[in-house]
C-alpha cells in the first residue's frame, strides 16, 4: 500500500531528527511525537531549520495508550518509525523494570493505536546489541540472538511481539531494523548527538573531551584479541542509518510482510582507530588513558549488510573519515549541545 503519512515516535532524538529530514526529503509528511524525556524541542526547530518543511510535534507520553489514541483520531498515520524509548545499557541494568515499562508499554500502545488503523506498518528501531556476545563474525540476520542486558532484552521481546501481531492479524506489515554503532552528525552542523548526562558511547565521549567538556578519553581494555588491542565495533554515520529507515518504508510498500535487516557499514574500526581518525581530520588532541575492560563488552562486532543491500537496496556510504567530521562539525558548533540553543 502507499505510504504517505509517517509518525516518528522519538522523533525528536538523535536518530529520530537524522530520519524526519530523510524522510521529508524522499517526499513523506511526517509527524513528530515526543516526550522530551532525553532530547530537545530545539532539535525539532533545527529540522525545520535544515529541511524548510514545518513539522507537526506532539509532546506526549506513549506509555499513556489515551494519549496515543488521540493522536491516531487526530492525524491519518500510514506509517510508524518506532524510536521511543530508553537506550542506556548500563542504566537498564540497574533499573529493569524502568525500561520493560517504558519500552514494551510504548510499544505495545502504539500497536494497539495503529491497530485501530487500515494502515498498519511499522518500522522498529532494533540494535545489534541483540546477537549478545555472538563472535561468528560477521553478524548476519540468522546469527543466533541472545540478549545480555534489560535494555537489549526489551529490543529482543519487540521484536517478537511485532513478529507474532504479524502473524495474528492480517495487514500488519514490520520492518526491524538492528543498528550497529551510530555516529556522526548531519553535514549542516545544526544538529547532532546531545546526550543528557556524561556520555556511555565512545563517539560522545571523545567528542566532548575535544570540546573541553570532559578531560581525558578512558579507553577501556587494550588487550582484546584484535589488531591493536581495542574493541572493534562497526560504526555507521547516522546519515545513512536514517537513509535506510526510508528504504525500509520503500519495501514495506512493496512488499509487505515481517523482515529484520542489519543496518551497518560491514566494516570494524578499532576505538584507538576512530581515536586517531578523530584527531587527523579534526586536527584536535584526543588525550587518553588506558584503563580495565568495560564488563559486558565484547572484544569484536560487525555487520554482515548483504541482506540490506540485496533486500533494501540500501548500503552505507559515509566513511570513517566523513563520521568524525561530522560529529566535530557539529559539537564545535555546538558545545552544549542544544542547551545553549536559543530559538
Ligand atoms: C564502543 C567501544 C567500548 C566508551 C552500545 C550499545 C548498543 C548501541 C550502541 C543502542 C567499545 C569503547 C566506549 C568509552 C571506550 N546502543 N569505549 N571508552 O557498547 O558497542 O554499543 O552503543 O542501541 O546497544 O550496546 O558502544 O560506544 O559504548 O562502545 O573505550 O568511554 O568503545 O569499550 O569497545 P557499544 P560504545
Amino acid at each position: 500500500m502507499r505510504i504517505k503519512k509517517v509518525l516518528v515516535s522519538g522523533g525528536a532524538g538523535y536518530i529520530g531528527t537524522h530520519t524526519c529530514i530523510e524522510l521529508i526529503d524522499a517526499g513523506y509528511d511526517i509527524i513528530c511525537a515526543d516526550n522530551f524525556s532525553n532530547s530537545s524541542p530545539v532539535a525539532m526547530k533545527r529540522v525545520e531549520q535544515i529541511t524548510g518543511a514545518r513539522i507537526p510535534v506532539h509532546r506526549m507520553d506513549f506509555c499513556k495508550l489515551d494519549e496515543v489514541e488521540a493522536l491516531f483520531r487526530e492525524e491519518a498515520i500510514d506509517a510508524a518509525i518506532h524510536f521511543a524509548g530508553y537506550k542506556a545499557v548500563g542504566e537498564s541494568v540497574a533499573k529493569p523494570l524502568m525500561y520493560y515499562e517504558n519500552n514494551l508499554l510504548s510499544l505495545i500502545n502504539l500497536c494497539k493505536a495503529m491497530g485501530r488503523n487500515t494502515a498498519r506498518n511499522i518500522v522498529f528501531s532494533s540494535s545489534a546489541t541483540v546477537y549478545g556476545l555472538s563472535d561468528r563474525l560477521p553478524l548476519t540476520e540468522e546469527t543466533p540472538t541472545e540478549a545480555y542486558s534489560s535494555y537489549g532484552r526489551t529490543k529482543l521481546y519487540i521484536e517478537e511481539i511485532l513478529k507474532d501481531l504479524h502473524a495474528a492479524e492480517p495487514g500488519w506489515n514490520m520492518s526491524v531494523l538492528r543498528y550497529f554503532n551510530p555516529v556522526g552528525a548531519h553535514p549542516s552542523g545544526l544538529i547532532g548527538e546531545d546526550p543528557a548526562d556524561i556520555p556511555n558511547n565512545l563517539m560522545p565521549y571523545i567528542a566532548q573531551v575535544a570540546v573541553g567538556r570532559l578531560e581525558k578519553l578512558r579507553i577501556f581494555g587494550d588487550d582484546y584479541d584484535t589488531p591493536d588491542g581495542t574493541g572493534v565495533r562497526d560504526f555507521i554515520h547516522v546519515v545513512d542509518l536514517a537513509r535506510g529507515h526510508v528504504a525500509a518504508l520503500r519495501k514495506l510498500e512493496e512488499e509487505p510482510g515481517y523482515t529484520v535487516h542489519n543496518l551497518g557499514t560491514g566494516k570494524g574500526c578499532s576505538v584507538l582507530e576512530l581515536v586517531h581518525a578523530f584527531e587527523r581530520v579534526n586536527n584536535v588532541p584526543i588525550p587518553y588513558e588506558i584503563t580495565a575492560r568495560r564488563p559486558g563488552d565484547v572484544a569484536a562486532n560487525y555487520a554482515s549488510t548483504d541482506k540490506a543491500r540485496r533486500e533494501l537496496g540500501w548500503e552505507a556510504t559515509h566513511t570513517i573519515d566523513d563520521m568524525v567530521r561530522d560529529t566535530w562539525n557539529w559539537q564545535s558548533k555546538n558545545p552544549n549541545g542544544y542547551r545553549d540553543a536559543t530559538e
